[in-house]
């Protein structure tokens, strides 16, 4: 059984790159059943917005359909190979969050029961099935709002040259992986074109959004992160950093797009936790090693991952899922 790949608004190489250009599952050989990867979706007349390096985006109706596929990227490549049911766990990972979060801001998730989903849509249902959410359409603030309450990644890389992360100035002796002294809310544009985001300081928030939206949302974010990270510790996990998008509806500001997903955040294992050097990432370490270990340039075409790493990548993914939730997940 293959989906066929049947036309993207969006130019993306890695479909070309690697793997058959129509054959877009893969599968692997688990320990205890034949599982398979969604590489992509295909809706058929349903309108492709847009596919992410992981989401595909459909217009339905007024609203928009967003369905989390199976594929995984790694250092800004999408890899040839899929991870068998991750897009059903970041979905329900987001899932799990925006309810937490309901007493914080609403949020525009209409439903993920694709029984409830327009019956246009039932046709598609075993490929929608626990990966998909139905939401509204919101006008999309143009910012990412990242809150962060350890130092890695570009926020490391600014502070070594400056001190500063988004123009916030911290104390010295700070080191990768480091703890802040208070979580920050260092703001990013977003790029359009797949080019990396850039990090702004707060006033090009403000010019962008108006004084009173800005504030709003670093509220939000700062608020959000907190409390996700108090839930995640509880549960031994560090939420080093994560992204947040914000749009307007009628209801006012809602929490968008994926919320705290391992995709959109930096979970650490706390007991690995260790400042000083790059943290081990608690879903992608094995690919990452395994990209290292054959020496990819990391430039296209993105390598296909072996079983094992495919299995243990996926074990972590669920992991994850069972650390955050407290619950088991069927995929
Ligand atoms: N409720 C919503 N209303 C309108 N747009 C939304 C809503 N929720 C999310 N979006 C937008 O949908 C798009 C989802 O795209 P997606 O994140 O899958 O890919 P991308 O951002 O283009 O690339 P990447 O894979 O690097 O994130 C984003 O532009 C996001 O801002
Ligand atoms: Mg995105």
């Amino acid at each position: 059984m293959a989906w066929l790949f049947a036309g993207c608004v969006r130019p993306v190489a890695y479909f070309t790159q690697g793997l058959s250009k129509w054959v877009i599952l893969s599968s692997f050989w688990g320990h205890n059943a034949v599982k398979q990867a969604l590489l992509s979706s295909n809706l058929g007349s349903i309108p492709l917005i847009g596919r992410g390096k992981v989401r595909d985006l459909y217009a339905v109706e007024d609203k928009l359909l967003l369905v989390a596929t199976d594929r995984i990227s790694a250092f800004d490549h999408v890899l040839a190979t899929g991870i068998p049911g991750k897009g059903k766990i970041l979905t329900q990972i987001s899932l799990f969050w925006f309810e937490l979060m309901e007493s914080i801001v609403p949020n525009h998730l209409v439903t993920a029961d694709v029984r409830q989903f327009p019956a246009s849509l039932h046709p598609f249902s075993d490929q929608l099935e626990g990966r998909s959410m139905l939401v509204k359409r919101a006008g999309m603030f143009p910012i990412e709002c990242v809150a962060r309450g350890y130092l890695a990644g570009s926020g490391w890389k600014e502070y070594q040259a400056s001190h500063t992360v988004c123009g916030i100035h911290l104390p010295e002796g700070l080191q990768d992986g480091s703890r802040l002294p208070e979580p920050i809310f260092t703001p990013a544009t977003k790029s359009q074109d797949g080019a990396h985001d850039e990090n702004i300081a707060f006033a090009q928030v403000q010019s962008l959004v108006g004084a009173g939206a800005a504030a709003e949302l670093r509220r939000l974010t700062l608020e959000i992160y907190s409390r996700a990270s108090r839930h995640a510790e509880e549960r031994g996990l560090i939420l080093a950093d994560t992204k947040f998008e914000f749009g307007t509806t009628d209801a006012g500001i809602v929490l968008a797009d994926e919320v705290l997903t391992p995709d959109s955040s930096r979970f650490w294992d706390a007991a690995a936790w260790a400042p000083g050097g790059a943290q081990p990432s608690f879903d992608k370490q094995y690919v990452r090693d395994y990209l290292e270990q054959i020496r990819w340039n990391k430039e296209a075409p993105a390598p296909s991952l072996p079983p094992e790493v495919v299995e243990q990548t996926q074990a972590k993914y669920l992991e994850a899922y069972r650390r955050l939730t407290g619950r088991s997940l069927d995929i």
